[in-house]
Formats: structure tokens, C-alpha cells, sequence
């Protein structure tokens, strides 16, 4: 690998300044994106190898980060388990056959690696153009998440069915985590033996939960997850929003890094973990939205915080909001290339 900033900080070793990513930096905040998604709809991009590979390598070439990663989504495995799946500018994600009943359940396939094929086709197109620059990031939903929207039909406020299901149903919610649990495991496995470089679990919604049910329904599977991953030398990443609460029962799940949310002091939690989980975070991503000297301001706060601390890398605490300016998404990006601890 060319530049292996991002490989080294994940392991937890020392690096010269700060490794960067960021969450959903391949979308709709880029110019370039639109051109692309205007002549075909979101999963035909996911489907077509070729142009997840087009879409994987925009922030590459524009904006020069340390790791790509994956032009996909985290409901491609609720869609190859059976859930008819399908995305709608300005609706949002939506499964037309929810999955709400003990049948529901039963239907649901977890024989359908043969149905993410195209994951693995696209992720050997992807690192010949990468071509060992930098290394490559794959993914998965964390099976809560992915039972969220499978459950409500689509993005929700409150989750409010799926919780029902957690607490008055808690068989069936366990019989369905344990469904996703298994064909996550091996789509992780899929995309490390088609050669993506890291993975990360994205545990978007787990804020939702009390510490309890984060603990059965979340965390438990995870921990199961990971413990089925081949991983030679691929660092696995996890990702929650609420992990400035649950990072310390993340940590117990075994990670090689825990990605932080910004409501937390980044080295304080640091100092909470074990010394050889890396950490990943945790600017608020509206602070793109603000004035360049804050965006630099706020970046050297953080990279003063941490400077001592081997097992930093850079990321937003969450995704990249759709309408950030790209302008100020690049200028954070030189800015944290500039900087030298
Ligand atoms: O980070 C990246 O650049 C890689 C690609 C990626 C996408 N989705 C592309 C995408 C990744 C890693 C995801 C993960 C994902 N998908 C998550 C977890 C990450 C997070 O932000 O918490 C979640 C919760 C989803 C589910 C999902 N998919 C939502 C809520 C949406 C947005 C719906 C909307 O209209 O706002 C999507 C669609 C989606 N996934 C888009 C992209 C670029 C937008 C699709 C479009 O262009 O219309």
C-alpha cells in the first residue's frame, strides 16, 4: 500500500499526522455525484460494478483522502434476505413488505449470499483502479439498524414498532437480529475475500436504545459478528451513534477501532478503552457548514487533543449531510493534510 496512514493509526500505531475518511464521502454533497445519479437510480449504482466504482473513486480523485470506501448501502442485506427494497429521492429508503410477524420472519432468506455477488464483483473493479494507493473500506449494517427499517418499512422518528418488538416480542426480535446476524457475517466475509482492506458495522440508530437493550439486542450480535469475521490482517471498525454512552460495551465486542460520535471529549473516551482499540472521530459534521477559520480552528482543537494518543483517525461523528459545501469539505480535508503532530 502506497499509504497506509489509515492501516497503521487503526492498528494503533503511531502515524505522522492523522489518517482522513469521512462517512458518505462519496454522495450527494458533490457536484460530480449528480451527474452520475441523475441518469441512474440509487441501487442500479449499487448493482452496476462499474459505477459503484466510479462512484468509490470521486472523493478519491477530488478530494485526496487516506481510505475509500465501498459505493453501497447497509439495506442491501435486508433486500437479499427478501425485503423489496427501493429508494426515492426525498422519501428515503423503503422496504414495501415489512417485516413484522413470526411469518414474516420465517420467510426471510439467509441462504442469499449468491444476491450480493455484485458487492464482490465491484469491490475487485474498484481496487484495480485503486490500484494500492490507498486502502479500501467495506461495510455492513449492524443487524438493530438493518431490523429497524425492515420492521418500520423505512426510516423512522422512533422506532417505535421495532421497539414494541424488542420489548413485547422479544423471541421474534431475537430469531430476526440473529437472521441478519448471520447473513451479515458472511457479506463482511464476502467483501474480505473479494479484497476490501478494512470493514466497518454501522450501528446508526443504537442512540435509540436503553443500555439494556443496547446490551441484548445490539451489542450481543455484534460481538457475534465480529467473532465470525476471517480477519487476517483487515481492522474491523465500529460504528454507533450513542457511542459516547456504549463505546465501553462496544470495546468488549473486540474491534480494532470504535468510531465516536462528538457529543464525547475524543481523548477522554480514548482513555476509557483498552490501549489497543483505536479510535475514529468525531468532528461535528455541521461544523462544515461553518466559516473556514472555524473549520480550521475546530480541526486543530481536536488534533492538539490528541496528539500524544497513537490510534486516531480522522472521521466526522456521523455521515456528511447532503448539502455541505464541497468547497468546505476539501478545504478540511487540506487542512488536516497540512497539519503535522
Ligand atoms: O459513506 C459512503 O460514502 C459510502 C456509501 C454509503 C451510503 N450509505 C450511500 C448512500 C454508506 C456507508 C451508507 C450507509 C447507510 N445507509 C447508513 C449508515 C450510515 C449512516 O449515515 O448512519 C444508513 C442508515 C443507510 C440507510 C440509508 N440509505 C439512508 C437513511 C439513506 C438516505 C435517504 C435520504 O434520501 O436521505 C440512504 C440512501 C443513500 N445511501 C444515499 C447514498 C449516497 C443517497 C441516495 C441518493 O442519491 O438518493
Amino acid at each position: 500500500m502506497e499509504n497506509n496512514l489509515f492501516l497503521n493509526a487503526a492498528f494503533s500505531q503511531k502515524t505522522e499526522r492523522p489518517p482522513v475518511w469521512m462517512m458518505r464521502q462519496a454522495g450527494r454533497f458533490m457536484p460530480q455525484y449528480w451527474e452520475i445519479k441523475n441518469k441512474y437510480s440509487f441501487l442500479e449504482m449499487c448493482k452496476t460494478p462499474e459505477i459503484a466504482a466510479d462512484v468509490t473513486m470521486l472523493p478519491v480523485d477530488l478530494l485526496d483522502i487516506d481510505a475509500a470506501i465501498l459505493f453501497s448501502d447497509i439495506l442491501v442485506t435486508g433486500e437479499a434476505m427478501g425485503g423489496d427494497l427501493s429508494f426515492t429521492q426525498g422519501v428515503g429508503p423503503k422496504f414495501a413488505n415489512p417485516v413484522r410477524t413470526q411469518a414474516d420472519i420465517d420467510n426471510l432468506n439467509i441462504d442469499c449470499l449468491d444476491r450480493l455477488q455484485y458487492v464482490a464483483d465491484a469491490i475487485k473493479v474498484i481496487q484495480q483502479r485503486l490500484n494500492g494507493k490507498i486502502p479500501l473500506i467495506g461495510f455492513a449494517g449492524a443487524p438493530f439498524t438493518v431490523m429497524s427499517y425492515l420492521v418500520e418499512g423505512g426510516s423512522s422518528r422512533d422506532f417505535k414498532l421495532t421497539k414494541l418488538m424488542l420489548h413485547n416480542e422479544p423471541e421474534m426480535a431475537h430469531q430476526l437480529l440473529a437472521k441478519i446476524a448471520k447473513v451479515t457475517a458472511a457479506y463482511l466475509n464476502l467483501q474480505i475475500e473479494a479484497g476490501v482492506n478494512a470493514v466497518q458495522i454501522f450501528d446508526s440508530w443504537a442512540q435509540a436504545l436503553a443500555w439494556d437493550d443496547y446490551k441484548d439486542f445490539s451489542h450481543r450480535y455484534i460481538a457475534e459478528i465480529i467473532s465470525n469475521l476471517n480477519r487476517k490482517d483487515i481492522p474491523v471498525i465500529s460504528f454507533c451513534k450513542g457511542s459516547s454512552v456504549f463505546a465501553p460495551l462496544m470495546a468488549e465486542a473486540k474491534p480494532d477501532v470504535i468510531s465516536i460520535d462528538w457529543n464525547v471529549d475524543l481523548l477522554d473516551m480514548k482513555q476509557r478503552l483498552p490501549q489497543n482499540i483505536a479510535v475514529q472521530g468525531n468532528l461535528d459534521p455541521h461544523i462544515l457548514y461553518a466559516d473556514k477559520p472555524v473549520i480550521k480552528e475546530r480541526i486543530h482543537r481536536l488534533f492538539e487533543r490528541m496528539k500524544d494518543t497513537p490510534g486516531f483517525i480522522f472521521n466526522l461523528g456521523h455521515g456528511i449531510m447532503p448539502d455541505i459545501p464541497f468547497d468546505n469539505v476539501k478545504y478540511a480535508i487540506e487542512v488536516i493534510k497540512e497539519y503535522r503532530y
